[in-house]
């Protein structure tokens, strides 16, 4: 009896080896992007060019060669594709639009890059390279079998050359909720500059989650990188201004790399990322494949880790609620600030009770904030802020965040933006939100709310029944 007991338990025990793997719903590690691929990519947007006077410009046909040729290459695999056309001063242009037809579509993760060049010659560094580099990504996660929790989206734009046009295009016609889903937006614009640099967008007021995540990627694989502020110089400007959460990777144009960036990246100091920027140069032989090879698995990487992020919020630990005066029945008692937004009138609802934190609404130049200090448990396995705000607003426009209202968490002399709501925010009645405070457990923050407005037509910001919890 005892005997065939045991080998019974073995043979559970390596079923149950055998199982695990497949109950486990963890996401793979991000499989190496295949630079050979996006090296033949590449090849094809230089012959289309050869083929066609030498460039992939806006409004010749070099242009719409290669956004037939990336549409052609996504459709095969399996994604959702769009060619949506617009015009500009040079003629019809386009964007290329891919969604893979899974993840949970009201969380959209986005990587985009620009599809044309100048018209001096092919812009196979500026930009075939981004765009080499995201459709082999895209091509790749299809290839992967993932099941992404969120809903990725790719998006090669037209005439980002003639200002960014294809990306403003882009968003200015997608609806107010259509641009609420969207969590995230990646941005490659010249990956594989002769003389690199490894350059990470530091220009993201609605949070750098994602700008640290390619810095710890890069130094994971030890690259140093360097923060640049890109602002209105690529297509990622566009979602910026919308509040969207944005960041990306640049090897260098113009710019002259010092000495100091050579001892570190190699390279040559003295001389320009990309000696052939904007000139008929900038053809297949203008690549670093090192860079590319390394920036094309940042994209992996990104895009992999991202297709998991929750974006749920997740329901908050149930424990006690750390805040004094948490639904502010109190009055001012507990919180500190500019003094006037906790209050009872009855020009907004409070959610319960009468009293609420109003937070402008004064339809001129205004900043208000209030805050409190919460010290968050070492011993927590989870911690969350949640809120319930209601937005009102008498601005009308669909594209830009007049006034604003941020959630921050002020740990020492940092302020971390945890979310930013806008005028473009607004609710008919209050809605809650949960944020992640996990990563400040062991340490006494100030939960803090800030309301900048501009200097005409109101937006209110309302907030009640606030909670920090731990557990
Ligand atoms: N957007 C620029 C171009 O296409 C390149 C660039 C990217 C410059 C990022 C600075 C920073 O010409
Ligand atoms: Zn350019
Ligand atoms: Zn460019
Ligand atoms: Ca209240």
């Amino acid at each position: 009896m005892r005997r065939s007991l045991v080998p019974g338990l073995g043979v559970v025990l390596v079923a149950g080896a055998l199982l695990a793997p497949s109950n486990i719903a963890a996401a793979a590690d991000s499989p190496d992007i295949s630079v050979t691929a996006v090296r033949a990519h590449l090849d094809q947007l230089q012959s289309i060019a050869n083929s066609n006077g030498g460039n992939r410009y806006t409004g010749r046909p070099g242009y719409k060669a290669s956004a037939d040729y990336v549409k052609a290459k996504l459709d095969a695999a399996g994604y959702t594709t769009t060619l949506q056309s617009f015009s500009t001063s040079a003629g019809t242009s386009y964007n290329v639009i891919a969604e893979w037809p899974h993840g949970d579509a009201n969380h959209v993760v986005m990587a985009g890059s620009h599809l044309d060049s100048v018209s001096a010659g092919p812009g196979i560094n500026d930009n075939g390279s981004g765009s080499a580099g995201v459709l082999e990504t895209a091509l790749a996660y299809a290839a992967s079998g993932q099941s992404p929790k969120n809903r990725l989206r790719f998006g090669f734009w037209g005439s980002e050359e003639l200002g960014l046009l294809g990306s403003k295009y882009y968003v200015n016609n997608l609806p107010a909720a259509e641009r609420d889903k969207i969590e995230l937006y990646l941005n490659f614009d010249m990956i594989a500059s002769p003389n690199p640099g490894y350059f990470v967008y530091d220009d993201n007021p609605a949070g750098n989650g994602a700008r640290d995540d390619l810095v710890a990627y890069f130094t994971s694989k030890n690259v140093q990188t360097e923060f640049i502020d890109v602002q209105g110089r690529s297509d990622h400007a566009a979602f910026r201004s919308l509040g969207i959460p944005t960041a990306g990777t640049f090897s260098g144009a113009e710019d002259t790399k010092t000495s100091a960036q050579a001892a570190k990246w190699g390279g040559t100091a003295g001389k320009a990322f990309d000696a052939c920027y904007h000139r008929s140069c900038d053809t297949i032989t203008n690549l670093d494949l090192t860079s590319l090879d390394r920036q094309i698995d940042a994209i992996g990487h990104m895009i992999w880790t991202y297709a998991q992020k929750d974006y749920s919020g997740g329901t908050p630990p149930t424990g006690a609620n750390l805040l004094k005066n948490p639904g502010f029945e109190s009055g001012a008692v507990d919180w500190t600030g500019t003094s006037g937004p906790i209050t009872n009138d009855s020009g907004r609802p409070a959610r319960t009770g009468t009293w609420k934190a109003w937070l402008q609404g004064n339809g001129r130049s205004t900043t208000e904030n209030i805050g409190q200090p919460v010290a968050i448990p070492a011993a927590a396995a989870a911690a969350a802020l949640s809120l319930w705000i209601r937005i009102d607003t008498a601005e009308t426009t669909s594209s830009t965040a007049y006034d604003t209202l941020k959630v921050q968490v002020v740990d020492g002399f940092t302020a971390t933006t945890l979310a930013r709501y806008s005028n473009l925010n607004k609710t008919t009645s209050y809605v809650q939100k949960t944020l992640d405070l996990s990563q400040y457990k062991g340490r006494t923050v100030t939960v803090q709310f800030l309301g900048q407005e501009d200097s005409s037509l109101q937006t209110s910001f309302v907030i009640d029944d606030v909670a920090v919890t731990a557990g």
